[in-house]
């Protein structure tokens, strides 16, 4: 199974399944000398792993990250940096039912399809387990950004039907980890947690919204014309699971906008672009251009969910099937972490190409 590696200078290779012993990344290319803080990753981590809220699914798992290689004296020394994370509560007798059947919205039947078999406990390989990995990458690569006052920050912005309408500054974006949801409104991060534990209460279950924002990045990152940065950046949220759509900037409504209203008006002022709108996203030709990076993502709601389904068995029979254990009946508000991770390993990685652009 190729695909399991990310990036070019800084690069994650990610392995393991949802009811292996565990699951782990190596990292090749971090730059050596950060002063490496584990507690912050440890603290992503937190924010990613079931059992959080009443409103994750229950699996308990530590998520404690180990260190294995590429740190000395607590700093980065520039080669490859392994880690690993156990699985600990990992149920696979919950999976025994699904042996022979594949789950409608699963990966079951294209992996059967692709390899020939499947590891059934939990979707193995497919599992949203492995964004674990992720964050552990992303929350070294968003501290080397962070040297360079690169910051990244992300939060729920839709659960269902239900949209944050208010503008977000950026300041307030932290309080959105005051509420479970991940929601810097309090009024709609309230709303938002009603939605989703009356949908979990129906034995069903909802998608939802995460817009994230990247600031202090100057004009000059991405690599046309293969990889702008916005590609890059849409590679990377498509690959993670149950995402279903990105769009930058004003996104799929700029369609609707006249050129006259999308163009997004600047003067320079002290050798830096002071932008009237951000229609763009801060990206213009697959490069940013000065302003902030604006992105949303869209997640579909989980398949797995006690509400029957028609499912088909291996043998090619129809059954109903409902699927029980601890799932998510929303995945937004632990996928932020995710979000941020994803966006900073891809930027990191064009950051770290500039040298090449120019003497
Ligand atoms: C953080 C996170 C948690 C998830 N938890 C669940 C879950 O509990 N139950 C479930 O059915 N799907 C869950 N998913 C989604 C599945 O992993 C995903 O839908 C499935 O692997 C099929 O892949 P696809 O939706 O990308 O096609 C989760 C996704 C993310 C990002």
């Amino acid at each position: 199974m190729a695909g399991n590696s990310f990036g070019t200078l800084f690069k994650l290779t990610s392995f393991g399944e949802s009811h292996g012993e565990l699951i782990g990344g190596v990292i090749d290319g971090c730059p050596a000398g950060l002063n490496l803080d584990v507690a912050r990753i440890q603290a992503k981590l937190d924010r990613r792993k079931p059992g959080q809220s009443g409103i994750s699914s229950e699996r308990k798992e530590e998520d404690l990250v180990r260190i294995h290689s590429g740190i000395f004296d607590g700093i980065t020394t520039g080669t490859p940096i392994g880690f690993t994370i156990l699985n600990k509560d990992n149920r696979s007798k919950d999976y025994a039912h699904l042996k022979d059947v594949y789950r409608p919205g699963h990966a079951d039947y294209a992996y059967q399809a692709k390899y020939g078999l499947r590891d059934y406990r939990g979707g193995g390989r497919s599992s949203a387990r492995e964004t674990a990995v992720r964050v552990v990458a992303g929350a070294i690569a968003e501290q080397i950004l962070s040297v360079f006052n690169i910051e990244i920050r992300a939060f729920v912005q839709g659960v269902g039907k239900i949209s944050l309408e208010k503008e977000v500054d950026w300041e307030s974006i932290p309080d959105s980890e005051n509420n479970t949801v991940r929601c810097p409104d309090l009024k709609t991060a309230e709303k938002m947690k009603k939605l989703i534990e009356s949908v979990r209460n129906e034995g069903d279950s909802t998608g939802g919204v995460i817009e994230c924002r990247i600031r202090g990045l100057f004009a000059g990152l991405g690599s046309p014309v293969f990889d702008k940065l916005n590609a890059l950046l849409a590679h990377a949220m498509v690959s993670i699971n149950a995402v279903k759509g990105v769009e930058f900037g004003s996104g799929f409504s700029s369609a609707a906008m006249k050129g006259s209203r999308y163009r997004d008006e600047f003067r320079i002022e002290g050798g830096e672009p002071k932008y009237s709108s951000n229609n763009s996203g801060g990206i213009t030709g697959g490069i940013s251009n000065g302003n902030e990076l604006v992105f949303r993502v869209a997640f579909n709601p989980v398949t797995s969910i006690p509400k029957l389904a028609k499912a088909s068995n291996t043998s090619g029979e129809s059954q109903s099937l409902s699927v029980q254990g601890r799932h998510d009946p929303c995945v937004v508000p632990r996928a932020v972490p995710v979000i941020e991770a994803m966006a900073a390993i891809t930027v990191l990685d064009q950051f770290l190409a500039r040298r090449s652009d120019k003497i």
